[in-house]
């Protein structure tokens, strides 16, 4: 996701404004920041776009969804439903968090199933936190309805899909927070960096709070702020807020540059009749960051996966054999292996990850490739790579 192929002056001049001032900080120095607040400013740009009262900026993705179970009360022995595929990320924030994380089957949206979730509920359910992955949505009206009848808590884990909408309102805005990455390979970077957000203010003055040791941010002496909980420290730095900053302010020709060139790709592919497309549940909502296509069988998969590779087509995601973002392969959580004893373990009712079965996900990874799509392909390198990838699929694909 290609937000740093367009670096430029944009950036260049945020970062200088900071660095010509010398502070680094979010927080206080009022007289020497000269009027510069990137991390307020980024905030309340993205609060606009998305559409939610409140946004906090912190240092990254996974520090969102720290804060974002934390606000929400979810710790010790609660259950949060999970999707088997995402970045590994969204398990280790449950799991760190003291949670337990419950995997529920995807369908061919490749995020969760709604009614399988449905399946995995227990007394113990306090959450439900479906991925948007690869740029686009879940269904999320059927699993916010489902958490509203249920009287669990929805939280978004946004990170691969900011500006993506379902039916005109913004991805990470359904629930009671959405959270998203700007790490290095995401539609927007800060170097790194993540954001919460949410339109309920007690939610929103936890996490501003838990993401700096507590600090209620009140005053304007830090060392006389008064500390309502404990917390941590996940704050982003000046200097990577104003990177953010300059990014963010580019989202719209980002979104626009994705669109056309998952377009093309996807005409062309469209004349395959052996290949179907992942399941959107709003076109128009799509962020167009991958494009994600499914073969017939896993053989044929893995055949067309190999070969384009081969034919120096960049960027094609087998997950299904991809050690970070599908449960197959996820053998440290299978065992529990952490750098320390997890909370976990402490639990009667510690599930046994080695014996999660999910056919269904299985089913549908092993046949999907997904696509990354990128900003800087020239319409000449983005017309050869259509040929190339026409190629492989006459040659390897199936019938
Ligand atoms: C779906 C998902 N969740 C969470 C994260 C974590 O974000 P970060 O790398 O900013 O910690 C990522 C990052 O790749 C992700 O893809």
């Amino acid at each position: 996701m290609p937000g740093f192929e367009i670096f430029g002056d944009e950036e260049r001049k945020e970062v200088q404004d900071v660095l010509a001032t010398g502070v680094l900080f979010r927080y206080g120095f009022d007289q020497a920041r000269q009027g510069h607040w990137k991390a307020r400013e980024f905030e309340a740009e993205l609060t606009k776009r998305i559409g939610t009262k409140y946004c906090h900026l912190c240092s990254s993705g996974t520090a969102a969804l720290s804060i974002a179970l934390a606000s929400c009360g979810i710790g010790a022995g609660d259950e949060v439903i999970v999707p088997p595929f995402t970045f590994i990320a969204t398990i280790e924030a449950v799991l760190n968090a003291g949670a337990v994380p419950v995997f529920a089957e995807i369908d061919e949206t490749l995020c969760l199933d709604p009614e399988s979730i449905q399946r995995v509920i227990t007394p113990n359910t306090k959450a439900i936190l479906p991925v948007h992955m690869c740029g686009a949505m879940a269904q999320i009206d059927e699993i916010k309805s489902l958490c509203a009848q249920k009287g669990l808590i929805l939280i978004e884990d946004a990170c691969q899909a900011l500006g993506s909408t379902y039916e005109g309102k913004f991805l990470g805005a359904f629930g009671q927070m959405g959270c998203f990455s700007f790490d290095p390979v995401k539609t927007v970077t800060c170097g790194e960096g993540g954001a919460i957000v949410t339109s309920d203010k007690e939610l929103y003055t936890a996490a501003d709070a838990y993401s700096d040791h507590g600090h209620d941010h009140l005053g304007s002496d830090r060392g006389l702020e008064g500390h309502p909980i404990l917390g941590a420290n996940y704050r982003i730095s000046e200097l990577n807020a104003a990177v953010g900053l300059a990014q963010l302010r580019k989202l719209n020709f980002i979104l626009e540059k994705q669109r056309a060139h998952k377009k093309a790709i996807r005409d062309a592919l469209s004349k395959f009749s052996e290949i179907s497309f992942r399941k959107l549940p709003d076109k128009k909502g799509d962020s167009a960051t991958f494009l994600s296509f499914f073969l017939p069988n896993e053989s044929d998969a893995r055949n067309v996966a190999g070969a384009l590779g081969q034919a120096g087509v960049d960027s094609c995601f087998y997950w299904y054999d991809n050690n970070w973002h599908y449960i197959r392969q996820w053998y440290h959580l299978k065992k529990l292996q952490s750098a320390a004893k997890l909370p976990i373990k402490l639990l009667e009712r510690c599930p046994d990850y080695e014996k999660v079965e999910l056919p269904r996900s299985d089913q549908i990874m092993s046949r999907t490739i997904s696509m990354l799509i990128k900003l800087s392909w020239t319409e000449e390198e983005l017309g050869q790579r259509i040929e190339k990838i026409a190629g492989v699929i006459r040659k390897y694909g199936p019938g």
